[in-house]
Parts: C-alpha cells; sequence; structure tokens
C-alpha cells in the first residue's frame, strides 16, 4: 500500500489570511491541506474559490472547539503540522462583544491543543519529533509601541484591546501546552496583512470599497496611528517557513518594516484608485475624521529581522506594489465583494440585535 501522502491542518482557511494561505499552500507544496472552518461571517467559500474542487484540498465545516470533530479529523488525516489561524479577529467587534472572542480565541484554542496533544502523544517518536503546531498570534499582544521603538520577542504581554487580551491568552496556553506536555508550538505574531480576500470591515479594503463608491472615508481619530504592514502573501510564506524551519517553544515576529500612519496608507489607496479609475476625482477630498475607537493603541512596530534569518523567510513584497495591486484586485473581484458585504450585513444585523457594551 502507498504510504499516505503527507497532510497539514489549517484552520481558519475560509478566512482572510487562511484562504491565501491555502491556496499557497496547494500552489507551492505538496500536501494534501484539511480545512477546518466554521465559516463564520469572516469565513467564505467564495474565498477558497477553485481550491474548494482541488483534489489535494478538503474543507470541514465545523468549530475549532468541538473537541468529538477535531479528535476524528487528526485520526483520520494524521497531520504532519496544523496551523492555527481560526479566531474572531475584528477588533472593533471584541470591544462590543468579547465574550465570543474569549470563546473562539481561547476556548476554542484550548479544546484544539488538548485534542492535538492527546493525539500526538501517541504517536510514532518520529512523528511525534517531525510533528509543529504553529500557533498564529498577532503583534497586537505587546500593546503600543513607544515612539522609536519596536516589539521583540523579549517585549512583554501587554493586550490593550479585548480581541489581544483573546489573543494573548490564546498563545499563552500554547506556551503552556509546549511547556508541560512537551506538544511542538511555533508561535507567530505577525503585523497588520494587507491583500485580497480580506473583509471590508478592516481598514484597507473598507477604505478601497468606499473610496471607490465616492463615500466618506472615516478615519480614526488624528489618523496618525500607526500599523507595521505585510502583504498577505510574504504572511504566508513566513508561515510556511515556520512548518519547516521554526523550532519549538519559539516564537517569531512578522513583519516586513512598513510602519506608517493609517492617513499616509489612506491617501496612497486614494491615489491608487484615481491612478487606476483614471476619471479625474481626487478621492483624498473624502477622508474625514471620526471618534478614536476606545483604548485605540497608538503604534504597532515590529522587528522581524530575527524572524527572517532563524526562519530563512523574506517579505518580498514592496508596499506600493502591494497595494497597488491590492486596490486592482477590490476593484475587479465583484462577486467576491458582493458575498464579503452580505455576509457583513447579516453579521451586522446580529450584532445590533445583541446587548453591545
Ligand atoms: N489579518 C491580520 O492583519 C492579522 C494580523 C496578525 C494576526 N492575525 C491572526 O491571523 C489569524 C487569521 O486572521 P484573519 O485576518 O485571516 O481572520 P479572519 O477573521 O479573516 O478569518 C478567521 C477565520 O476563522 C474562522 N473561525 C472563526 N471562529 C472559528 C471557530 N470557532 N472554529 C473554526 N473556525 C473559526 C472564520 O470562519 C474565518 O474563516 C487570526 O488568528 C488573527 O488573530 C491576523
Amino acid at each position: 500500500m502507498p504510504a499516505p501522502r503527507p497532510t497539514v491542518l489549517i484552520t481558519g482557511g475560509a478566512g482572510f489570511i487562511g484562504s491565501n494561505l491555502v491556496r499557497q499552500w496547494l500552489a507551492e507544496e505538496s500536501d494534501a491541506v484539511v480545512t477546518l472552518d466554521a465559516l463564520t461571517y469572516a469565513g467564505l467559500r467564495e474565498s477558497l474559490g477553485d481550491a474548494l474542487a482541488h483534489p489535494r484540498h478538503e474543507l470541514v465545516v465545523g468549530d475549532i472547539g468541538d473537541a468529538p470533530l477535531v479528535r476524528e479529523l487528526l485520526a483520520e488525516h494524521r497531520p504532519r503540522a496544523v496551523l492555527h489561524l481560526a479566531a474572531e479577529s475584528h477588533v472593533d467587534r471584541s470591544i462590543v462583544e468579547p465574550l465570543g472572542f474569549v470563546q473562539t480565541n481561547v476556548v476554542g484554542t484550548a479544546a484544539l491543543l488538548e485534542e492535538t496533544t492527546r493525539w500526538w502523544r501517541e504517536l510514532p517518536a518520529e512523528s511525534r519529533d517531525a510533528f509543529r503546531f504553529v500557533h498564529v498570534s498577532t503583534d497586537e499582544v505587546f500593546g503600543s509601541a513607544e515612539a522609536g521603538r519596536t516589539f521583540t520577542v523579549a517585549s512583554p504581554l501587554a493586550p490593550n484591546s479585548p480581541y489581544a487580551a483573546s489573543k494573548a491568552a490564546g498563545e499563552q496556553l500554547a506556551r503552556a501546552f509546549a511547556h508541560t506536555y512537551g506538544l511542538p508550538v511555533v508561535t507567530l505574531n505577525p503585523g497588520n496583512h494587507y491583500g485580497p480576500r480580506q473583509l471590508p470591515e478592516k481598514l484597507i479594503p473598507k477604505m478601497i470599497l468606499r473610496a471607490d463608491a465616492g463615500e466618506p472615508l472615516p478615519l480614526y481619530g488624528d489618523g496618525q496611528h500607526q500599523r507595521d504592514w505585510i502583504h498577505v502573501d510574504d504572511g504566508c510564506r513566513a508561515i510556511r517557513a515556520a512548518a519547516a524551519c521554526g523550532t519549538p517553544g519559539e516564537r517569531y515576529l512578522i513583519g516586513s518594516d512598513n510602519c506608517y500612519p493609517n492617513r499616509a496608507i489612506v491617501e496612497q489607496l486614494c491615489d491608487e484608485i484615481d491612478r487606476q479609475r483614471d476619471d479625474g476625482r481626487r478621492r483624498r477630498e473624502l477622508i474625514a475624521a471620526a471618534a478614536d475607537r476606545p483604548g485605540h493603541d497608538r503604534r504597532y512596530a515590529l522587528d522581524s529581522a530575527p524572524a527572517q534569518r532563524q526562519l530563512n523567510w523574506r517579505p518580498q513584497i514592496e508596499l506600493a506594489a502591494g497595494l497597488r495591486d491590492t486596490v486592482a484586485w477590490y476593484l475587479a473581484n465583484g462577486p467576491w465583494i458582493a458575498a464579503a458585504t452580505q455576509s457583513l450585513a447579516a453579521r451586522d444585523a446580529a450584532g445590533a440585535a445583541a446587548r453591545p457594551l
């Protein structure tokens, strides 16, 4: 009997980073890919697109917190790695509905870690040593970086939003499972991603679609909040590198040295749309001040040089080119935008009916 094809399990593979990762993995690696995704409002079949019919890919619709399901998937597919991306990811929603973030990012992550550890412990020694649990956290767990300083692996955790706190708790659980049971966990703390298939509740796609529609562009506070931007294809390459050569027990800060204020990013997007539409409009004029987000972190900036060396990984996409291509993607992908907009509208309606804080 031929040996079964090596397999990886990607949680959250129908989301923004996850769907780009699934596509990249199928294109660049020879593994079979199993996607476990609950298809919340943030998970779209449309984001997986052609990958849905790929002979090496299977989408399993389910919750990371569903222990029997996770147990069954691990036993059936025997993955060489779990890439854990599933999460509630939108900071603004975490401010009005924090509990759901704890449920997925903390309790769900704990259930996934527990089932993975239970299964991993029974593997033959060679498979146990080769296995990796790549835990995708965020740079937001470090709080706000002072001017002129960057986050490093030594930065203390100081999460400020309920989202960041739930991610910090999730990565601490992963760390504890590594320490207590020896599970080979590799933790990534990436900066802000941008690129195709990001829901237009996040800054860059939201501003592209509003600017293109001629709608006001509400910028939180003074617009001088800085984020460290990385193209999603570079972020996905970093996740692959972490699975291939990350050291268990280590964390890696993943960024692209593109720390810019939100206003500068939005201005660049406006100019890019003006250029691509070539309709004589000046979309910068649509930028409008909006009340600041409560507890808004002023600045995220990270030092990814050690991760670049240790993972033998380099970001390849320069910010201006990445933003240009991202604008072009959003202007050309109406059916995906319609699906995303519909999903967001349904989520917003459900959120308004709940009891927002
Ligand atoms: N987008 C960024 O800029 C960024 C930056 C740093 C870290 N991260 C982290 O990367 C990961 C992916 O982020 P993203 O932007 O792609 O998020 P996303 O919101 O676009 O996607 C999350 C995916 O997880 C799925 N999901 C949610 N709850 C689930 C559950 N209980 N069980 C199974 N699936 C569930 C959703 O359906 C969705 O497909 C997250 O862990 C996030 O915290 C994101």
